[in-house]
């Protein structure tokens, strides 16, 4: 992998802003986007425009054909079906999307058990606070361990009896992987439904639906290289083919008449309305970028700049981290405070400095966080582009930066 020729292939980090480079160190928040990303969406716009799915005319024809293609690669990549992979505009709605069709289904009844854990993003809380209100179903929260790696004792306890499990793959605040296989083997064994919030995971491993047998698994293209709005729900073929919709109107009907109305195939009778067709474009260009550089070396990148991350900022005394501080427990996410700045002055502070952008406050997980620092965290979060001397660079500069606090 040669990180000089890949950053080559992105834009901003070609940008200087007062004459200096960009220091980016914010994918968890979103990653940047390839120039071969940005000229698949480009090109529907100026060589194709057409809608998908309503016209025999060549260009509609055209943008259906990539279309589809799309949904083919995105499930190839991920060790799934076409039928069960649908698009959606990030992880957030194709929760929410899992959420309307349980519920519209009426799988859950008043007292039905919810298990989360603790360090879930609010896409993975809020949708269940909600059932709790609407239908009386109980949200349960599994612990952390004090090396913030996932409680399995609590799991196991909370999971007996649940309806469903619905874990992060990859925390976008504390940085843990949980054990999925195992969270699969128990929540199985308790008859629940398993989905596991792939945010912060499919962009940086190899993730196989198929092969970890869960039930759902919801991810964002942005967060990998793909346009803003672009996403999926993957979920086994026979819940998507007994489950209802969430979203109705255009292309999820199979035939319409004045009171009724049938569905159309999977994954279309989740995909109300005309898609994000140019995201299609951009997301099949992302998997492709991502298959041809190999999750595995991904990985590897991303560990050792954790590695190189969390050996630097435990040299700064007035430096916490909240994370594992072991790059083989965690993604490529370091999480922490200073006892002499806000995490937003901090930010504030490396952006002006050093154009380094990092991310501070609460992480969409205000209940961890602010129980770990009511003022909100300071986040540094690598990709694969990121280099060590990048890494480096934002040690030295949040040290000057402590060091000018006195
Ligand atoms: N969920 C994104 C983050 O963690 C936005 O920053």
């Amino acid at each position: 992998m040669n990180i000089e020729q890949i950053r080559e292939d992105f834009p901003v980090l070609q940008r200087k802003i007062k004459g200096k480079p960009i220091v980016y160190l914010d994918n968890a928040a979103t990653s940047l986007k390839p120039k071969q990303v940005i000229a698949a969406e480009r090109n529907y716009y100026e060589n194709v425009g057409a809608n998908v799915h309503r016209g025999l005319h060549i260009l509609s024809e055209e943008a259906s054909r990539e279309h589809e293609n799309a949904h083919e690669t995105v499930a190839k990549f991920l060790g799934a079906k076409k039928e069960e992979t649908i698009f959606v505009r990030n992880a957030t709605e194709g929760m929410n999307l899992m959420m309307y069709s349980l519920m519209n289904s009426s799988f859950f009844k008043k007292g039905d058990k919810i298990v989360v854990s603790k360090m879930e993003h609010h896409s993975n809380i809020v949708p269940w606070q909600f059932l709790e209100k609407k239908l009386g179903v109980k949200l349960e929260y599994v612990g952390l361990l004090d090396n913030y790696e996932l409680d399995m004792n609590d799991f196991e306890k909370k999971a007996s009896g649940a309806k469903l499990v619905s874990i992060t793959g990859a925390s976008n605040t504390v940085a843990t992987l949980p054990d999925i296989r195992a969270i699969e083997k128990l929540a199985h064994k308790e008859g629940a439904l398993v989905h596991i919030d792939g945010a912060q995971l499919v962009p940086h491993h190899e993730t196989n639906f198929g092969s970890l047998n869960i039930d759902f698994l919801s991810f964002s293209g942005h967060k990998m290289l793909a346009p803003t709005g672009t996403g999926a729900l993957v979920a086994k073929k026979k819940l998507l083919e007994d489950l209802e919709p969430f979203m109705f109107g255009g292309d999820m009907i199979h035939s319409v008449q004045w009171h009724s109305s049938t569905w159309n195939t999977l994954p279309n009778k989740y995909e109300a309305g005309t898609p994000n067709i140019a995201g299609s474009y951009g997301i099949k260009a992302a998997v492709e970028y991502l298959k041809k550089i190999g999750m595995a070396n991904i990985a590897k990148q991303e560990e050792r700049l954790t590695k190189i991350a969390i050996e630097e900022l435990s040299r700064i005394n007035s430096i916490k981290m909240f994370c594992p501080k072991n790059e083989k427990k965690q993604g490529g996410i370091v999480l922490f405070e200073s006892s002499k700045l806000s995490a937003h002055e901090l930010a504030m502070a490396l952006s002006e400095s050093e154009n380094i952008c990092i991310r501070s406050g609460m992480h969409c997980a205000e209940p961890l966080v602010s129980s770990l620092n009511k003022e909100g965290l300071a986040r540094a979060s690598f990709y694969f582009y990121n280099t060590e001397e990048e890494v480096r660079f934002f040690a030295r500069a949040l040290k000057d930066v402590l060091a000018s606090f006195g």
